[in-house]
């Protein structure tokens, strides 16, 4: 969730540090500081607010050439200046910055005031602080792991101290951390993005090490000082594609990315001749796959709703029963563990913490979990057991969109190859892949009617609370849809199935509650066109996204949304993507921070 960062080199510290910490805010972006070191003292800034405030409070040209850095998104204490990070011992010499959340700090805190230590900040992180500054007898590597075997929590953790110059210490368990290897100098960073402006070298930290690294050398040990050999890894990304180019917000880019996101999760992944999909990553001999007898994706968010479009098809075109279900439930209900049952984990950032403690259960009592995720390198990547990339390409809007249609498409060639394995005939396979392969050029006729869209948002924005109703496999697309409007506008809204606001959730129709109904062009149809007539007969507003042509739904509704015509079962495709444009235009109306909304972060490290 909070964003850090350190730099060991020859450039000035401060200036390293405020452009990683912009391309980490992310991350979180309640507030910000950075702590750099010169001779032998530390200069520390914080403030409130976004990283553009705490550049103004840094002065031009502060000297210091090693130096931590912090955007935080707030779990203990609230958001003021005291409390961002990095925080300092009582003899400001030590400096550190945390990511996770420390559960046992009340204790370690109380026995820390007991001894003389004077905190500053409501935080759970200042007790990391103070520990090393107990520890410390001149080695500051073995201060920190000594303080992190107290620490029960999840922490990814940068610390220094003014009299080691350009030394820092990195310790994580939970929380993402990697290395950046440049020409005589340094990075390490809760991600790769703080970083690749600088280099494409990077090594991945695991849980309990730490790392000790100073401009030119890094060296990493576990808690029991033996050293860990670490492989060197390359960013694929580039760097332009972070930038937000001539869009003017990083949602918007992102949404008109999918037409290019989409074909990228199937590049290399289709074989024509045979109709199927080849996905080398699930690491699982077509015997294997034929032995699987269920699926359960796990994911939180917008990726578990791509799951549960997903669970839909898997069960209708491969015959697989499937489920899918909030990682978050998962890991604390004691999952039975069969033989027989494949997991997958949906995951755009690869370290959603609820995901990976989901995922590390289910291995633990010996399920194999498959990880389709975004970024490359990323906790859940590297622990699962085998899994595909989505490509998609840097998501840095904290509203996912992209994500969710290329998670699909990926999983959506999964239950091509099952289904091909089992009842799907040649014919019917070649027909799927046409029918993918034609999704995003559907998408791209979507953004002709963007104005349209635009004024549809004009007209409703003002509403306080939304309704978005589907059925089938648009049941998600609806839970996703009303997603995007709170997250980026705020406007609360409810996704419900169409077939199930009768009992009870019609009971907020008014005329000032619209109801936005997907309305799909197969076997569900006639029915969702009834239950639009019953909001209706309340009064309610009813917004229709239907299929071009579609006369009843557009003689029924007050306002319509248009997709092309498709098969049904790529129907979720096109409806979503209406949806994430409508949630943009209404935010863009209120005048909402439509790229890092209120009190959400991208990453969402802590459980
Ligand atoms: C999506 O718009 C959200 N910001 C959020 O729900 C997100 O999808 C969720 O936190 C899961 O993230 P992940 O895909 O990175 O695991």
């Amino acid at each position: 969730m909070c964003g850090i960062i350190g730099y060991c080199g020859p450039r000035a510290a401060s200036d390293v540090l405020l452009d990683g910490l912009k391309r980490l805010e992310y991350r979180g972006y309640d507030s910000a500081g950075i702590s750099v070191g010169h001779n032998s003292s530390l200069k520390v800034f914080k403030k409130e607010g976004k990283i553009r405030v705490l550049r103004d409070a840094v002065p031009e040209g502060v000297d210091g050439q090693w130096g931590i850095g912090h955007t935080r998104w707030a779990t203990h204490g609230g958001v003021n200046d005291i409390n961002a990070h990095p925080h300092l011992d009582c003899t400001g010499k030590i400096a550190i910055c945390h990511n996770g959340i420390i559960e046992n700090y009340i204790a370690l805190k109380e026995k820390l005031i007991d001894e003389g230590h004077a905190f500053k900040s409501d935080t759970d992180s200042e007790v990391i602080a103070h520990l090393v500054e107990t520890f410390y007898e001149g080695d500051l590597e073995a201060a920190v792991k000594s303080t992190v075997s107290l620490l029960k929590g999840t922490y990814g953790i940068l610390v220094m101290h003014s009299d080691h110059q350009d030394l820092i210490i990195g310790a994580r368990n939970g929380s993402p951390m990697v290395l950046g290897l440049g020409d005589g100098e340094m990075f390490i960073a809760s991600d790769v993005s703080a970083m690749i402006a600088h280099t494409k070298q990077v090594v991945y930290f695991e849980d309990g090490e730490v790392v000790r690294l100073d401009r030119h050398a890094y060296s990493v040990t576990d808690m029991r000082n033996r050293p860990v050999d670490k492989k060197v890894d390359s960013i694929s990304w580039e760097l332009e594609e972070m930038e937000k180019g001539d869009y003017p917000f990083y949602m918007l880019k992102e949404i008109h990315e999918q037409v290019v996101s989409i074909p990228r999760a199937m590049s290399g992944r289709i074989d024509e001749d045979q109709a199927t999909a080849v996905l080398g990553g699930l690491n699982m001999s077509e015997m294997e796959l034929l032995g699987v007898k269920r699926v359960m994706i796990i994911a939180a968010g917008t990726s578990y709703y791509a799951g549960r479009v997903v669970a839909y098809l898997l069960e209708s075109l491969a015959r697989i029963p499937a489920v899918t279900e909030l990682a978050s439930e998962v890991r604390y209900r004691n999952p039975i563990v069969e033989e027989g049952t494949l997991y997958f984990a949906l995951s755009q950032s690869g370290e959603t913490l609820d995901t990976l403690m989901a995922i590390r259960e289910l291995q633990r009592k010996g399920g194999r979990v498959l990880g389709i995720c975004n970024v490359v390198g990323s906790t859940i990547a590297r622990e699962s057991n085998g899994g595909v990339y989505i490509h998609s390409g840097p998501e840095i809007a904290v509203a996912s969109t992209k994500a969710f249609t290329s998670q699909m498409t990926a999983l959506y060639l999964f239950v091509l190859k099952m289904a091909r394995m089992r009842h799907m005939a040649w014919p019917e396979g070649k027909k799927f892949i046409e029918g993918l392969q034609s999704v995003p050029e559907k998408i791209s006729r979507i953004f002709e009617q963007e104005d349209h869209i635009k004024t549809l948002a004009k007209k409703y924005h003002e509403a306080e609370s939304f309704l978005f109703l589907g059925r089938g496999l648009n049941y998600p697309v609806a839970l996703e849809g009303a997603l995007k409007l709170k997250e980026v506008a705020y406007i609360h809204a409810e996704g419900y199935s169409a077939a199930e606001i009768k009992h009870g959730p019609i009971a907020l129709i008014n005329e000032e509650t619209p109801s936005l109904f997907i309305v799909p062009d197969d076997h569900l149809r006639d029915k969702v066109l009834s239950n639009m007539k019953e909001i209706k007969a309340r009064k309610g507003p009813v917004i229709a996204l239907c299929v071009e042509g579609d006369k009843d739904a557009t003689d029924i509704a007050d306002d319509v949304m248009y997709v092309p015509k498709s098969e049904e079962i790529f129907h979720p495709f096109l409806s979503v993507v209406p949806l994430q444009l409508f949630a943009y235009h209404c935010a863009l109306e209120l005048g909402r921070d439509v790229d890092q909304p209120r009190n959400l972060a991208k990453s969402v490290t802590v459980e």
